[in-house]
């Protein structure tokens, strides 16, 4: 093993991963197209890197990372919760959770039936960001965001960076083929504070999380030098 794979030892390293499942009734949730494979292969990576590693994760058909802490969750509040409990033990947090923006107002306590109805409307309520709260109280952790974009993936990237107060963002166009949802390959661009941009060719989400990673050392390191 490289040396340098074992950089994140002594560290420890909180994924978030999966979609979030907002239910309606007992049977039907509102949801996104993530499968999971980006966050666990950042997991993975951090593991192999020599990190202690948290992994929440919602509901995946990925089998569970053998050396990860993994916790399970379905919904966004479930998530939250899960990420303030454990987030104070962290070193560094790689956000790869699609979590689901809006939810609806009220889960119903029995099957919505659609005999007499024409039509359905269904309200729908914010879910918490969290990341951004994350971001008001990081410290000198180091924060990780993704954007999945379908346009301006660069421009809308950067505001998402500034407004969560991040370290890193991976921005991804999900509108390329061999990226984004449920293929094991992934096309990012790595985006710093400082504005630095590091675009990669096409890789396997293994690749992309070990270059995450080495990026997220690199500011680990130069702040140690610092202080
Ligand atoms: O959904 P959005 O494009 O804003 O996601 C950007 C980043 O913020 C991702 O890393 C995602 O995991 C995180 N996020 C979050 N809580 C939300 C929405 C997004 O932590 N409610």
């Amino acid at each position: 093993m490289r040396k340098s794979q074992l950089e994140l030892k002594g560290k420890t390293v909180l994924v978030t991963a999966g979609p979030t499942q907002e239910p309606l009734d007992p049977i039907r949730f509102i949801s996104n197209r993530s499968s999971g494979k980006m966050g666990y292969a950042v997991a993975l990576a951090a593991l192999k890197f020599g990190a202690k590693v948290i992994l929440i994760s919602g509901p995946t058909h990925l089998s569970s990372p053998q050396g990860v802490n993994l916790v399970r969750i379905v919904t966004a509040r479930e998530l939250r919760e899960a990420v303030l409990k454990h987030f104070p033990k962290a070193d560094v947090v790689v956000a790869a959770a699609a979590v689901a923006d809006y939810r609806p107002e009220s889960k119903a306590a029995r099957k919505i039936r659609k005999e007499g109805r024409r039509e359905l409307t269904i309200r729908l309520v914010r879910n918490p960001d969290i990341l951004r709260e994350l971001g008001k109280t990081k410290g000198d952790k180091i924060l990780v965001g993704f954007a999945a974009e379908t346009g301006q993936m660069i421009t809308n990237a950067r505001e998402k960076l500034k407004k969560k107060n991040l370290d890193l963002i991976v921005a991804n166009d999900v509108t390329k083929k061999g990226s984004g949802f449920e293929v094991d390959t992934n096309i990012v661009s790595i985006i710093s504070r400082d504005g630095k941009i590091i675009s990669l060719p096409k890789l396997s989400k293994t690749r992309v999380a070990e270059r995450i990673l080495r990026e997220a050392v690199k500011i680990i390191k130069n702040t140690e030098r610092t202080t």
